[in-house]
């Protein structure tokens, strides 16, 4: 086993452990919320590879992998008020900081609903205006962009099937999705 091998198996200790601690508590199921985040890890990881090759910029391939596997722990530590699926990228960042785990990896909990949310955008949608929910490094964008493509049920969704969806959450969401959209069909994926 290689270095990154060894790192990759420790790392995948750690979350085992998280999801451990996490529980169930919103009976979404650890099995699938655990496949979908393994499923947007690994698209994330291709679009990083490619990202990187296109432009020279080498990211943070661990970090991206980390984040993608716990970005929807919310969904399984925090009860959710039903029909309040918004919070559960807050609710997953406080509960990661609360096992002390690095801001750095609980952001992904933070700023990966939709296309992640502005200040006035959290203020209106009930959420803790004093965190930033926006994606801001690229570590985060790849993941809350690939997020938009796995849904929990398995299915892949379509481009334009992610274009209604943002369009449900608001015209800044949209047009986020459109920048960020600019960033990878470039890649050719
Ligand atoms: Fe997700």
């Amino acid at each position: 086993m290689n270095e990154r091998e060894i790192n990759r198996k420790t790392n995948d200790m750690k979350i085992n452990n998280l999801y451990d601690l996490a529980g169930d508590k919103n009976g979404r199921g650890r099995e699938v919320v655990y496949r979908h985040c393994q499923e947007v890890a690994n698209y994330a990881l291709v679009l990083a590879k490619l990202y990187a090759n296109k432009t020279g910029i080498k990211l943070d391939e661990e970090l991206i992998y980390t984040g993608a596997m716990v970005h929807d722990i919310g969904c399984l530590s925090t009860k959710t008020e039903k029909g309040k699926a918004v919070t559960h990228g807050e609710d997953g960042y406080w509960w990661l900081k609360s096992q002390e785990v690095d801001e750095k990896i609980a952001r992904f909990c933070l700023s990966h609903v939709g296309t992640g949310f502005s200040r006035e955008e959290a203020i209106e949608k009930g959420l803790n205006s004093d965190l930033n929910h926006l994606p801001v490094t690229t570590e985060e964008i790849i993941v809350a962009y690939a997020d938009k493509f796995f849904s929990k049920s398995g299915k892949k969704h379509t481009a334009e099937e992610i274009e209604e969806k943002m369009k449900e959450y608001g015209e800044e969401s949209f047009k986020r999705w459109e920048e960020m959209k600019g960033l990878f069909e470039c890649l050719g994926i």
